[in-house]
């Protein structure tokens, strides 16, 4: 039996495991110093002011979307092609969750649509777009930053698919994905089969020192530990005690606002940090599977779409869209191949269903559920496994 060839893993290298260990050996498991460095080298890796590590990407969208101030009842726009987690965000803080449709040629929030929704309704029906860098491919933020100043929104950029992406501007000048250029907030993920490994773990960006500093306090059950935030009396907290009182005594902290644990370890800090080292290298190398692919795939009968070549991608899937997908998921499955399908729509899930969403509502989204498959795509995959799996479908159509 030949080996399995997932569509995505992780890589683990001597230095990540030697990284890790050393915090292991340390005095801080949590809330040591490579939090700080972590944040610090994603910041400039991504190219943003700020950056605020947490315990997931599902916990980088809560707190963003609490940072925003999403409250009971308010609207928010995202796409149904993408992982629940975007759209949920919303929900945990009362607010509704509006699917607009996907562009079929790029899978991505379609903007068209999202400037239907908001030319059909009453000015301030609307708060925020959660657009989403799907697969890698970079959201067009400056396009969405226009549509969204004229209607008075802001913008949640989901980046979990997309370190390394980017889009090029209207000045001919690379965006990368999450640089806070023109989204309020960014996050991203750093689950297994993401592009950076921590295990579990999360990155919220931003150019908004206010929003940062929010983010911080969100990431910490709301707590400051700075001074100048302090709202009870220096007599207070030093339990009006005689003496000196000037200054808040050295244990003082204060819970400013309801917040949450959503600290990432020491030690994941560390692997992220340690696997951000090689980020450059397996985004090249993602672009390089992307381009053998996309030639081996090229005009196919069966075939109805694919991710293609497409500057400034982060190919965190590569999908394509083909004839008979049950046929050729089972085909692969059988040759050890394990492809995976992103995403079943999320309006179509039980839970948004009950919140009044149905077939048909998105046509563009569901036609694409039907055909869609990601094959194996990650750093590590050889140029020979690349071939079995490429040989392997062809030789499900064209046997
Ligand atoms: C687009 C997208 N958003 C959010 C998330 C949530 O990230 P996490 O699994 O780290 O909570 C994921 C993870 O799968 C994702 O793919």
């Amino acid at each position: 039996m030949s080996k399995i060839i997932p569509y995505g893993r992780q890589n683990i290298t001597g230095k990540d495991i030697e990284a890790v260990v050393k915090v292991l050996k340390s005095d801080f498991l949590t809330q040591g110093p490579n939090i700080e460095e972590f944040e610090k080298a994603f910041s400039k890796y991504i190219g943003c002011n700020y950056a605020v590590a947490v315990s997931n990407g599902t916990a980088a969208l809560h707190i963003a979307a609490l940072a925003l101030n999403v409250t009971e009842g308010d609207k928010v726009i995202t796409t149904p092609i993408t992982f629940s987690a975007s759209a949920n965000c919303i929900r945990y803080c009362g607010g509704e969750v509006v699917f607009a449709d996907i562009d079929p040629e790029t899978y991505l929030l379609d903007i068209n649509a999202v400037r239907r929704l908001l030319e059909t309704s009453p000015r301030g029906t609307y708060k925020g777009i959660v657009p989403v860098d799907f697969a890698g491919r970079s959201v067009d933020l400056e396009a969405f930053r226009k549509l969204a100043d004229e209607y008075g929104l802001w913008i949640l950029e989901d980046a979990c698919h997309a370190p390394g992406g980017y889009f090029i501007d209207s000045n001919n000048i690379a965006q990368n994905c999450g640089n806070g250029n023109f989204a309020e907030l960014a996050i991203f993920s750093f689950h297994p089969v993401k592009h950076i490994a921590s295990g579990e773990g999360g990155m919220v960006t931003t150019n908004d020192k206010a929003l940062y500093e929010r983010l911080l306090k969100l990431r910490s059950h709301g707590i400051t530990r700075n001074n100048a935030e302090f709202v009870n009396s220096i007599e207070f907290a030093n339990g009006n005690a005689a003496g000196e009182t000037s200054t808040y005594p050295g244990w003082y902290m204060e819970m400013l606002e309801l917040g949450y644990n959503y600290r990432l370890t020491d030690f994941q800090a560390a692997l992220g940090l340690s696997q951000l080292s090689r980020a450059d290298e397996g985004v090249k190398r993602r672009r390089e599977i992307a381009k053998k692919y996309s030639q081996a795939f090229l005009n196919r009968n069966w075939l109805l779409g694919q991710s293609g070549a497409v500057e400034g991608h982060a190919y965190h899937l590569y999908i394509l869209e083909v004839e008979d997908r049950l046929g050729l998921y089972n085909h692969l499955r059988q040759s050890n191949i394990f492809p995976q399908i992103h995403y079943i729509p999320v309006h179509l899930m039980p839970y948004y269903r009950n919140l009044g969403w149905k077939e048909g509502d998105l046509t563009k989204a569901e036609d694409y559920y039907k055909a869609c498959i990601s094959l194996p795509m990650y750093p590590t995959l050889t140029d020979e496994e690349q071939s079995i799996v490429i040989d392997a479908v062809i030789n499900f159509y064209d046997r």
